[in-house]
């Protein structure tokens, strides 16, 4: 893997609705224009042992599960896609755009549903061989407006969509938390972007972000 600067690996995360896929289409056609080549994938999800983990952990019903029993799914697969796409496409030098990644994990089983977030970090620091992505974007809003976008949108839901308010307003709390130690740790790892800004003016932002991070011109 290239040594020098940041990882090439840029998470997307934040709660249901807050446009990740749109911005993640946006800048992995920015990329291109500049000639660079993109992987963009998700999590769970990005092979096909994954993809078989993601249909089992988001269509189960909630009594089949629990956060350690959910955690220890996403690992096996995180653990899949990290050694089959990630580490190899940034071996190769590709940029990685992962619809979310293991701050996720530390969200949503750990602070929201109460599983030790010492030991996820733990887990996800052995399943992933160390990954730290060069940068993670946090697209933060209010969740009475950003799930009601995903309802107007007609987007197919899963398990944890269909959870009542009080859970999304957790799971942005605790984005807003895991963003606030992860910057103590390893200082702006985590951008956090308003996503009730329009699409444009976010993509902007991002793509400005990118061009200060790593002194971007062309592939
Ligand atoms: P997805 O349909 O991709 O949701 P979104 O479009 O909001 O990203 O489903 C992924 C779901 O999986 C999402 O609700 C969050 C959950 N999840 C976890 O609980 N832990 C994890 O480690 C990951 C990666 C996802």
């Amino acid at each position: 893997m290239p040594k020098k600067g940041p990882l090439r690996l840029i998470t997307f995360e934040g709660g249901e609705g807050c446009g990740k896929s749109t911005q993640i289409a946006n800048l992995t056609a920015h990329l291109k224009s500049l000639g660079f080549s993109v992987v963009q994938t998700r999590e769970p999800g990005g092979t096909p042992v994954a993809e078989a983990l993601r249909q089992v952990v988001l269509t189960g019903n909630d009594q089949s599960f629990d956060p350690m029993g959910e955690f220890l799914i996403m690992c096996a697969a995180r653990r899949s896609h990290c050694r089959d796409v990630i580490i190899p496409a940034l071996t190769k030098g590709h940029w990685v755009l992962v619809d979310r990644f293991y701050d996720s994990s530390w969200v949503y089983q750990g602070f929201v549903q109460g599983l030790d977030t010492k030991w996820i970090d733990q887990m996800n620091e052995q399943v992933t061989d160390g990954l730290v992505p060069g940068l993670t974007v946090l697209l933060d809003g209010d969740p009475s407006l950003t799930i009601e976008r995903l309802k107007e949108r007609g987007e197919s839901t899963n398990r944890f969509d269909v959870k009542p308010l009080s859970f999304h307003q957790k799971v942005r709390q605790g984005f807003l938390k895991r963003a606030e130690l992860v910057n103590k740790k390893t200082p702006t790892r985590m951008e956090v972007i308003n996503a009730l800004h329009s699409i444009d003016e976010i993509s902007s932002s991002i793509q400005a972000i990118l061009h200060k991070r790593w002194g971007l011109t062309h592939g």
